[in-house]
């Protein structure tokens, strides 16, 4: 769909897209200067397996206050983007003949992500129900001996959902109970609306089964930098980093200076690109009000569901007609099965377009 639409978009198209997550403000000029400077000093050589020591601190110093415990910077591993973290943490945990249990709905790249390890996929159905919420008795329903690992993503894309901490524990529970890893994407963790943060890895004993891992991408409006991290228990972060190694062979030390300068100082941008998501939805939940189309409010996160069965069409069918009538949108079956019959909107468009985009999809719906 996204590529489709670029296309037309080429040929001339009107089409308002909100089909990918990108942030729509420009990264902080501040941190442009950080990079420049530190790439002008000469901070262009390897950097170390790890990643660079300033990075590795300042990550350590996020997850020693979040978690109020102490967390040494050995327990860090710079990568790429939240992606390369999770790829190379789960080359690292499974191979062929086990199993990592994924939430369905989940994000397009987790069925790759749990492929390339040669692992085998095993989606837990998640409800609408419940806003989307992985249950403790979903999970237990849907582990399998040959299970590893729990992929979890909190905040959730593409469903909004924001786990509670009751809610982690009982998930953290049935881990412990069949002796799985978690591996917690967090990448949406500055962008909550409703409700609050929490993570495996800030209980105590869970962090001994979790690798965390986030990035500046949706934070600091900076995916092009593609500049993550993972965190987890000191030892297993020593054998992944032999894999990372392996691929990477290290990161760019002047966009490690540049992540290390956006952690420890702090500027508002993640509650600028907050503040529009929140007003975005307030919109879209208006604009939806009374029509044929159902929005599923979402907690956190850059993105909405929108149930568009009352027009007789799939996900995919809608999302694929609407094309004509001027706007791009994602269908809900590239995130799983269970949200098929949902297109998933992105928010990452000024109030104006994004009026201008409801109109036309409602217009769309009630000519079908
Ligand atoms: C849930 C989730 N995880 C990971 C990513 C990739 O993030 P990064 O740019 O840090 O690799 C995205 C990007 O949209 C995402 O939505």
């Amino acid at each position: 769909m996204h590529f489709e639409s670029r296309r037309r978009v080429r040929a001339g198209e009107d089409i308002i897209e909100l089909t990918i997550g990108e942030p729509d403000i420009p990264t902080p000029s501040h941190l442009l200067d950080v990079a420049n400077a530190s790439m002008r000093s000469g901070r262009t050589r390897y950097a170390g397996g790890k990643g660079e020591p300033i990075l590795l601190q300042a990550v350590a110093d996020k997850y020693s206050a979040r978690t109020g415990r102490k967390i040494s910077p050995d327990q860090v591993l710079a990568f790429p983007g939240t992606q390369a973290a999770l790829t190379i943490t789960m080359l690292s945990l499974v191979e062929a003949g086990d199993g990592v249990l994924v939430p369905d709905p989940y994000y397009a790249t987790y069925e790759g992500v749990v492929q390339a390890a040669g692992a085998e996929f095993i989606p837990i159905p998640m409800s609408p129900d419940n806003g989307f919420h992985l249950t403790a008795e979903q999970l237990e329903a849907a582990v399998t001996p040959n299970c590893k690992v729990l992929l979890l993503n909190s905040p959730h894309n593409p469903t909004g959902a924001v786990l509670t901490p009751e809610e982690v524990a009982a998930i953290g529970d049935i881990c412990e109970k069949h002796d799985l890893w978690i591996v917690s994407d967090e990448v949406y963790e500055p962008l909550i609306y409703k409700g609050n943060f929490a993570s495996p890895f800030d209980i105590e004993k869970y962090s001994k089964r979790t690798i965390a891992m986030a990035s500046i991408s949706k934070s600091h409006a900076a995916p092009g930098f593609r500049s993550g991290w993972a965190v987890g228990p000191k030892w297993a972060m020593d054998e992944i980093q032999h894999v990372s190694e392996a691929i990477l062979f290290g990161g760019q030390p002047f966009i490690a200076d540049m992540t290390a300068h956006a952690l420890s100082h702090p500027d508002g941008t993640s509650d600028e690109m907050a503040d529009n998501y929140s007003n975005r939805i307030a919109l879209l939940m208006d604009a939806f009000h009374g029509s044929d189309l159902v929005p599923l409010e979402p907690c956190a996160g850059m993105f909405m569901l929108v149930d568009v069965s009352a027009t007789g069409l799939s996900g995919a069918e809608f999302a694929m007609s609407l094309l004509d009538s001027g706007v791009s949108v994602m269908p809900g079956s590239s995130f799983g099965n269970e949200c098929a019959k949902f297109i998933r909107i992105s928010l990452t468009v000024d109030k104006d377009q994004l009026t201008i985009a409801a109109q036309r999809i409602i217009a769309f719906a009630n000519s079908i």
